[in-house]
């Protein structure tokens, strides 16, 4: 008779199975998102510090926001019909269910924090600086990404025109300071809420005469923002739009005066640019001045552009304030630091440290932690490999370090209080006291400089 098979009660099947281990799912990052790893953090920490720097320079202050806001401070601060609020907000409900969204941008919620915090009330301009990531479901590419970091700078209720210039001025000495030579300036202005709706009427009846030969985007940008024709990058509308009435040929009085003003700013500071008159960048919020900072002056530099600002006079009331002047400039560090790469500019590499510290046994490891300390403090750099026991082992990494002076701390010293100081030069040694060993390695440092 054939055997039966044995069957596995339903139970003890379904136990095992459960029992089964499955490999641990490893996690990427996700789509347009990346990690910014240390081999790169010297040439954001270059940028980091031209920042800073400049900033500290002009006075600007410094100022940290939410990276969480409510989407309709993008929907009417950076608009509506933009492309950052149309197609690339990262947006979601909470679960108190609050409409929010990962800031695109810095500047509604500089407006916001403004308002909110009665800066009013300060002395003007008041002047702000700040860095840190943004957000954009864009289509991942070289030089744009859905998490990229920008650092920017606003100049909040001072309507002349020398602020442009000044934060043009600052904008390129962050990028000299970096060490990029070539820069191009791109500049145009696009008037006010008083001489642009009788330019958009004249722009949009030319491009209508010619509204057949425009691309699909262009069409519906006829309708929705006619300005944005202008930059659009496509062949055909390009030609169209090279012969297109330009909006610094119809600014009403004030608007010519304040662009004539600013470029006269800008000749006495010998800063040249591109008066570009189809540049009138992607957000809803710009009034007279516009510019870019490409870091070439081609086509290819638009699409790379490292920075971009201009005067949103009239967004403060858009976003229920009193009517406020204020310009200000965004740049993308991402793209920078790529630019860094590619033109060859230094990364900043903080100094090396010249000291090692060896022990050897777990009495010395302890105490050598509290020496560790004791020349941190005192500004001088230690290297070190404090999970090796093998003294001979961390002599020959010292060595490879290229150290000028070895501390040594063996059971001996460690009971003793004091540590070997081996000069890696000359091959001398001494033993010193604990409490003169920060002495007497700035003393031996000094020598061998
Ligand atoms: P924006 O031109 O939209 O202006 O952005 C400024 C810079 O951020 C761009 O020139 C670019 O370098 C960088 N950037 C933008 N999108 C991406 C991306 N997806 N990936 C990498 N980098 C990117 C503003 O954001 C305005 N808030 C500037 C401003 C400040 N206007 C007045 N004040």
């Amino acid at each position: 008779m054939p055997r039966k098979k044995k069957v596995q009660p339903v139970k003890e099947a379904v136990a095992k199975k459960r029992t089964r281990k499955l490999k641990p799912k490893q996690f990427q990052t996700v789509r347009g998102m990346r990690d910014i790893l240390p081999d790169v953090q010297p040439y954001w920490q270059k940028v980091r510090k031209a920042v800073e720097k400049i900033a500290n320079d002009y006075s600007y202050n410094r100022i940290d926001l939410p990276l969480v806001e409510f989407r309709e401070l993008y929907e009417r601060g950076t608009g509506k019909g933009t492309d950052i609020v149309e197609k690339e907000m990262f947006k979601f409900k909470t679960q108190g269910g609050d409409d929010v969204a990962l800031r695109p941008e810095g500047t509604p919620g500089i407006v916001r924090a403004y308002l909110q915090n009665g800066m009013q009330s300060w002395s003007k301009p008041v002047k702000l600086s700040y860095i840190g990531p943004m957000y954009r479901y864009d289509r991942p590419q070289e030089g744009r990404y859905r998490e990229f970091y920008q650092f920017g700078f606003e100049a909040i209720g001072e309507k002349d025109a020398i602020l442009d210039a000044q934060v043009i001025q600052m904008a390129l000495r962050v990028f000299k300071t970096i060490g990029f030579k070539k820069m191009s300036l791109q500049i145009n202005s696009i008037g006010c809420s008083e001489c642009r709706p009788s330019y958009n009427s004249l722009l949009v009846s030319y491009l209508n005469n010619r509204k057949k030969s425009l691309c699909m985007d262009c069409k519906k940008r006829l309708k929705n923002n006619p300005l944005r024709v202008l930059d659009c990058k496509e062949e055909k509308c390009t030609q169209i739009v090279s012969q297109a009435p330009q909006a610094i040929d119809h600014l009403c009085k004030e608007c010519k005066d304040h662009f004539t003003f600013l470029l006269e700013c800008l000749d006495e500071l010998d800063v040249s640019y591109e008066i570009n008159s189809r540049l009138v960048r992607g957000l809803d919020y710009y009034t007279k001045t516009v510019f870019e900072i490409w870091a070439t002056n081609d086509e290819n530099g638009a699409r790379k552009a490292l920075g971009g600002g201009g005067r949103y006079d009239e967004l403060f009331e858009t976003l229920g304030g009193k009517r406020t002047p204020a310009v200000g400039f965004a740049a993308g560090i991402d793209r920078v630091v790529e630019k860094m790469k590619e033109t060859g500019v230094k990364a900043f590499y903080p100094a090396i440290p010249k000291v090692y510290l060896a022990q050897l046994g777990d009495m010395a490891k302890k105490k050598s932690l509290r020496i560790f300390e004791e020349l941190e403090k005192a500004g001088i750099g230690v290297a070190e490999s404090f999970g090796r026991g093998n003294l001979r082992s961390q002599l020959n990494q010292a060595n490879q370090l290229d150290m000028d002076l070895v501390l040594i701390i063996g059971q001996r010293e460690a009971l003793d209080e004091t540590v070997i100081i081996k000069d890696m030069k000359c091959g001398s040694q001494e033993v010193v006291a604990f409490r003169k060993v920060v002495d007497q390695v700035r003393k031996k440092l000094k020598n061998n400089s």
